[in-house]
């Protein structure tokens, strides 16, 4: 299966990346050969629309029509997702149709990035993606993981576990 992990903020000095890199460990562990994806290798200043001609909507589509499913690493920006992901997501339509996404949500807050996941279920639907139901809420990041974004020992199998069991309902609903 191929399951992509997406990193979907560009920002400088994101502690969203540390999230990603522990989420692909677990997909390696799980066997998994999962190509990160980073927000800013396919950035662009403004939306290029998923028909119009441009290298880097063709290879964006490239990595979607080539997933199984997906799982996006997110931080909550002012209740909702980074600019730079949707212009990411626009740049395609059709080849999302039916495909799993699960999501982990990153803030520095007690709240887990609740409402960044609220805001991306609208988009799901108009993308065609199916969200898995049971996403990860990670709180207070900046406490979770130390700078060389080694995961604080006694939090490590809490997020172990919780991670693990959105990979098996992605893969689960790529496998029906
Ligand atoms: C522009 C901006 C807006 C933010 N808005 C929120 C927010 O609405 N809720 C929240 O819990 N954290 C918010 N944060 C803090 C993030 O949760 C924090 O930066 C965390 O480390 C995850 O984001 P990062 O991957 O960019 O570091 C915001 C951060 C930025 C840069």
């Amino acid at each position: 299966m191929n399951i992509p992990i997406i990193l979907g903020t560009g920002r400088v000095a994101r502690e969203s990346e540390k999230v990603a890199r522990f989420v692909l460990t677990r997909t390696s562990k799980q066997g998994l050969d999962s190509p990160f994806i980073d927000v800013n290798d396919f950035a662009t200043p403004v939306t290029v629309s998923s028909w119009e001609d441009h290298e880097l909507v063709t290879k964006w589509q490239e990595v979607v029509t080539t997933a199984d499913g997906f799982i996006l690493v997110v931080p909550e920006y002012n209740h909702s997702y980074p600019g730079e992901l949707k212009i990411l997501l626009d740049k395609a339509k059709d080849e999302y149709q039916g495909k799993p996404i699960g999501v982990v949500a990153v803030s520095s807050g007690g709240l887990g990035g609740a409402r960044v996941v609220e805001s991306l279920l609208p988009v799901w639907n108009t993308l065609g993606l199916h969200h898995v139901n049971q996403p990860v809420y990670v709180s207070h990041v900046k406490e979770l993981f130390d700078d060389n974004g080694e995961i604080a020992p006694e939090k490590e199998s809490d997020l172990t576990l919780r991670v693990d069991k959105l990979i098996e309902e992605v893969k689960n609903y790529i496998a029906i």
